[in-house]
């Protein structure tokens, strides 16, 4: 006889059905692969492997937030992807067998469900619609890329900046009275990493936005106050 799913698959559950990969799926399908899953929990700012380090799994979030990027041995990092509810990450090692190709460390206390390759490769062959998905998370991931690529190489850094902070406040913004306001509290350095460039830059750029008013902070949160000034910068 099969057992009913205890009240934390159901929570599991629940948050896999929000996710664009997962929510095609049928709820016994869910179950199958919850029950084959482990869970990891990391406290804010915990690495949860290392760029270079073997891998053979692949993370689902389930609560929290995932950085990805890499860093190098004077200091400088760069952000390559912030991961919410619902996304994965680690996708590629679990694919390819190569060692991972970046770091990843909770940006905040987080609930991973863990899935092992040789549990998940036989459940994709079974689920074609799974194939795709994980094909367009893929593409998805590949065009951000080379936008960023793009960006680096044409943009200075006021257009570069403004173009992440309106992105950022389409993914994770509301409107406010003060105007669009991001919900991740991002750091200066959180910043300069998502941008490649230094913290000092990207202070001295918003002291002169503050100063203008197209930007302003509020309980450590950015409030984008002039979206359509902040957008001619990248526009043309
Ligand atoms: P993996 O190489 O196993 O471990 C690092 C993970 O970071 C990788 O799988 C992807 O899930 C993710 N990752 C690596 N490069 C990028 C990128 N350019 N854009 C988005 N995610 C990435």
């Amino acid at each position: 006889m099969t057992r009913p799913p205890r009240r934390l698959d159901l929570m599991k559950r629940d948050a896999l059905l929000t996710s664009p990969f997962f929510q095609n799926m049928l709820h016994h399908e869910l179950d199958e692969l919850i029950a084959v899953s482990t869970d990891h929990r990391v406290p804010r700012g915990a690495i949860i492997f290392s760029k270079g380090d073997a891998g053979t799994s692949m993370m689902v979030v389930l609560m929290g937030q995932v950085r990805v990027g890499s860093s190098t041995l004077d200091g400088r990092e760069v952000t390559l992807n912030l991961m919410g509810p619902g996304e994965i990450f680690g996708e590629f090692s679990l694919l390819d067998g190569k060692p991972r190709s970046a770091d990843a460390v909770a940006a905040e206390a987080t609930t991973l469900m863990v899935l092992e390759r040789r549990v998940f490769l036989p459940f994709l062959v079974r689920h074609e619609g799974l194939v795709e998905r994980l094909l367009v998370v893929l593409c998805d991931r590949l065009r951000k890329t080379s936008v960023a690529l793009e960006e680096i190489s044409l943009l200075g850094l006021p257009a570069r900046l403004a173009l992440r902070l309106v992105k950022l406040a389409e993914d994770y913004g509301a409107e406010g009275p003060g105007g669009m306001r991001i919900s991740l509290k991002l750091s200066q350095r959180d910043l300069s990493t998502l941008v490649a460039s230094t913290r000092e830059s990207v202070n001295k750029q918003l002291r002169v936005w503050r100063e203008s008013g197209l930007v302003a902070t509020q309980d450590g949160h950015l409030v984008l106050r002039d979206v359509v000034a902040l957008r001619s910068l990248f526009e043309s």
